[in-house]
């Protein structure tokens, strides 16, 4: 028998006993043993469980758990940093083999847990920290070992793409779509890291240091929300044939070595799949020297999805612990450092909307301003009919121009008399 200890029982660890349960004898076949949920760290004892949990298996003593010699893996599914990384670290010393989905963690201080684990020689798998049910961790890890990546370019965070589809698609308000992405188990335990773009951030890192060889514990990811995101900017993105969406986008630079990294809003052009991926899907498009392109997209939230991936996790360390390899996923990971390109370098084209009072002359401000910085314009358009003193909507896209130019001309054009509040930009993919 496969002696596990659960460290937490949410939304995830709920599907996780679900799954397990409905799965039990195929699985127990799969690893040569059945999967025993030995002990269940939870914070509140007396909650009422879905699905429900023999209460004498139940503890809020951590060292029940991390001290038991007969527990074989540890599945951390808790979240937050402390005190997962203590526990995490305290198992792992024990020689527990580990599955986690807390990306936050990893995105912090997973090099340093991955280096630990190698140490220890136990496996530290975290399919369900990126992706929910995608297995995009495995694709990076093994599938695509023999080639280098150019670039990922992701919608990696479910409760971002459920607000800004139910916002677009039928209307709703922010508020009321975040809302329904919280009862549906979509969001984080703090709402603020999805809309925010920090959870995309954190599954970023993980991404990067898997596709790029990367040791980003604790690196700063240039990062904006949705939050900003108002429905006239999906109105027009769809006058211009697009469809705003939150990316998350990891590169090699120009010169090959830094890696640019970011998350934020985009326009993306309608007819290709990242635009279509909606609700609560998840698409990550990464591109291999050799493979050329490679698209993964599924549920990217939520109990069972997430539930099938920590699984899978589980079925793998259980069954290297039954084999007697415990440690070869954590040694198939090399981490070595990896410079960060600043943003002010990154080149793209942007959407600007501006709030103008309708004065003769104005036009001619916006595009001298923008212009002397060498930000040339595409397509511009001004929506209605402002006064002197009501503002009217202009909206432009310009072609493809340094991040540091197009951010000196907004500033400038948002300190002047001519607009009613800055200018909303979001970058186009
Ligand atoms: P959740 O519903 O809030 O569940 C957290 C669980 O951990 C609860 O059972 C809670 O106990 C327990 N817990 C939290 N802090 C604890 C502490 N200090 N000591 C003991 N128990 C503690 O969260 P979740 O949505 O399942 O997410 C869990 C992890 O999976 C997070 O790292 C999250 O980022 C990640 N994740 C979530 C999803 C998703 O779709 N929800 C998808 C992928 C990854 P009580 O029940 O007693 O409060
Ligand atoms: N809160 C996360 C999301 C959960 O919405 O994508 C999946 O990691």
């Amino acid at each position: 028998m496969i002696k596990v200890g659960l460290l937490g029982c949410g939304t995830v660890g709920g599907g996780v006993v679900q799954l397990l349960r409905a799965n039990a004898s195929y699985i127990a076949a799969r690893v040569g043993a059945p999967i025993d949920i030995a002990r269940v760290l939870v914070r509140d004892p007396s909650k009422v469980r879905v699905p429900e949990l023999d209460r004498g298996r139940i503890t809020t003593d951590a060292s029940a758990v991390l001290d038991d010699p007969t527990i074989d893996v540890v599945v951390e599914v808790m979240g937050g940093v402390d005190p997962a990384r203590e526990y995490l670290g305290a198992a792992i010393a024990a020689g527990k083999q580990i599955v986690t989905a807390n990306k936050m963690l990893l995105a912090l201080h997973g090099a340093d847990l991955l280096e630990r684990a190698r140490k220890h020689g136990v496996d530290l798998a975290f399919e369900g920290a990126v992706g929910g049910g995608i297995p995009v961790i495995r694709v990076l890890r093994d599938s695509l070992a023999s080639d280098t990546i150019v670039s990922l370019c992701g919608i990696i965070n479910g409760t971002s793409n459920y607000v800004l589809t139910r916002m677009r698609q039928d209307g709703l308000s922010f508020a009321d779509a975040v809302k329904e992405a919280q009862d549906k188990g979509y969001a984080e335990a703090d709402p603020t890291l999805d809309v925010g773009g920090g959870d995309a951030a954190h599954k970023l890192v993980v991404l990067s240091m898997l596709a790029f060889g990367a040791r980003l514990d604790g690196a700063r990811v240039p990062t904006e929300g949705i939050d900003a995101v108002e429905p006239i900017d999906h109105a027009f993105a769809e006058r211009f044939g697009f469809v705003v969406k939150q990316l998350a986008i990891a590169k090699l630079a120009r010169d090959g070595s830094a890696l640019e990294l970011r998350v934020h809003p985009a326009l993306v052009a309608k007819d290709t799949a990242l635009a279509n991926t909606s609700g609560v899907l998840n698409a990550v498009a990464i591109e291999g020297r050799a493979l050329g392109p490679c698209l993964l997209s599924g549920r990217g939230a939520g109990d069972m999805p997430t539930a099938v991936s920590v699984v899978a996790d589980l079925v793998d360390v259980a069954s290297a612990k039954k084999s007697g390899i415990s440690g070869n996923m954590t040694r198939a990971i090399r981490l070595g450092e990896r410079k960060l390109a600043p943003m002010a370098d990154v080149e793209t084209r942007y959407y600007v909307r501006f709030s103008v009072f309708d004065r003769p002359g104005v036009l001619a401000k916006i595009t001298g301003a923008l212009g002397e910085r060498g930000v040339s314009i595409e397509q511009l358009v001004q929506q209605g009919r402002g006064t002197e003193d009501v503002p009217v909507d202009v909206v432009m896209l310009t072609h493809e121009a340094k991040e540091a130019a197009i951010q000196a001309a907004l500033e400038v054009i948002g300190k002047s008399d001519y607009v009613a509040h800055a200018p909303r930009m979001i970058r186009v993919h």
